[in-house]
C-alpha cells in the first residue's frame, strides 16, 4: 500500500449544518494533504453516474435528490493508504451506528444524511477522481512539513 489519492464529497447535509471546515480539520490533522478542492452542485447526471452501482437499490431515488438537493465541497486528499483511513475516519455507513471518534459518528444520527463520501478502493478512487475534477485541477505540491508527517529516509514515505 503506497501513496493514494482519494476522492471525498462533503455532501449537502455537512455544508448545511457548517461542518466543513471541522471535517476538513479532522483529515488535515491526521496528515493527509488536500491536493483538490471544489464547491460545486452535482447535477443529476453526474450522480446518476457517480451511484450508477446502487440503481435499482431502494434508497437510489432518495439519494440522488439527497445529493442534488445543496451544494457539496469535493475534495481529493492525498496519502500513504489514504483510501482505507478515510473510510476508517468517516465511520459506517449509518450515522446511527458510526462510532463515536469517526465523522459520522460524533457529527451526525441519520442513516439517509450521512454527511460524507469517500472512494471504497483504489479502482473508485481513479473513477470517481475523474469524474469529479478535469485536467489541472488536481495540484501536486510540496509540504513544507512532509519530512515530519512522513519519515521519509526509506525510498518511501513510511
Ligand atoms: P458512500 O458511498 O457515500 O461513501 O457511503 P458508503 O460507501 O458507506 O455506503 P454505500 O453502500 O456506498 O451507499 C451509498 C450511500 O447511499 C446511502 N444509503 N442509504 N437507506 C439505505 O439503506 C442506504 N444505504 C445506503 C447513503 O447515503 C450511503 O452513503
Ligand atoms: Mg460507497
Amino acid at each position: 500500500m503506497g501513496m493514494e489519492q482519494t476522492l471525498i464529497i462533503l455532501k449537502p447535509d455537512a455544508i448545511q449544518r457548517g461542518l466543513m471546515g471541522k471535517i476538513i480539520t479532522r483529515f488535515e490533522d491526521k496528515g493527509l494533504k488536500v491536493i483538490g478542492a471544489k464547491f460545486m452542485q452535482i447535477s443529476e447526471e453526474l450522480a446518476a453516474t457517480h451511484y450508477s452501482d446502487h440503481k435499482e437499490r431502494p434508497f437510489y431515488a432518495g439519494l440522488v435528490s439527497f445529493m442534488t438537493s445543496s451544494p457539496v465541497l469535493v475534495l481529493a486528499l492525498e496519502g500513504v493508504g489514504a483510501i482505507a483511513i478515510c473510510r476508517s475516519m468517516m465511520g459506517a455507513t449509518f450515522g446511527s451506528q458510526a462510532v463515536a471518534g469517526t465523522i459520522r459518528g460524533d457529527f451526525g444520527v441519520s442513516n439517509s444524511f450521512n454527511l460524507i463520501h469517500g472512494s471504497d478502493s483504489p479502482e473508485a478512487a481513479t473513477k470517481e477522481l475523474g469524474l469529479f475534477f478535469n485536467d489541472g485541477e488536481i495540484i501536486s505540491w510540496n509540504r513544507a512539513n512532509e519530512g515530519w508527517v512522513y519519515d521519509l529516509s526509506g525510498d518511501e514515505p513510511e
